[in-house]
């Protein structure tokens, strides 16, 4: 059945790539945040194990919301990790860092999902896509939010 929102079949698809390239970084940050909940030690083990399960627990719900905004749009969700690591700006990490490695590379994952979720607002408000923008502005404020508290650690 035809999708009849009010946006057109081009916005809507242009709209969905960007969510497509949000969703593979917020999922590599995902993977990233739990990887490092496992493997992190030193003297602030307790402190960063904790900080990361919350962390990656947000993030897995956020896949889920994105993921969803991009079929309500008309458009398959990515699922895999070769799509997503075509798709992410997030690099995957090699090894185990220390743990101050491990929180700069955080603060980084973090700035760069905020990056691309703000790439996307000309896409969304040429479409009048306030659901998407709402969405958008929701995951910066959090990634930004985040971003923060794993700098603070680092001063
Ligand atoms: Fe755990």
């Amino acid at each position: 059945m035809n999708i009849d929102i009010g946006i057109s079949q081009a916005h809507r698809e242009d709209i969905a790539k960007g969510l497509s390239h949000l969703l593979a970084d917020t999922y590599t940050l995902y993977l990233k945040t739990h990887n490092f909940h496992w493997n992190v030690t030193g003297p602030m083990f307790q402190t960063l194990h904790l900080m990361f399960e919350t962390q990656y627990t947000e993030l897995a719900l956020a896949v889920d919301v994105i993921a969803e905004r991009i079929r309500s749009l008309g458009f398959p969700a990515p699922g895999t990790y070769k799509q997503y690591a075509a798709m992410s700006s997030i690099k995957e990490q090699e090894g185990i860092p220390q743990a101050q490695e491990m929180i700069k590379l955080l603060v980084e994952g973090q700035e760069a999902v905020v990056r691309t979720a703000r790439s996307l607002y000309p896409s969304v408000e040429a479409a009048s896509d306030e659901a998407t923008a709402d969405l958008l502005t929701q995951r910066i404020q959090l990634h930004e939010k985040t971003a923060w508290m794993l700098r603070s650690l680092l001063e």
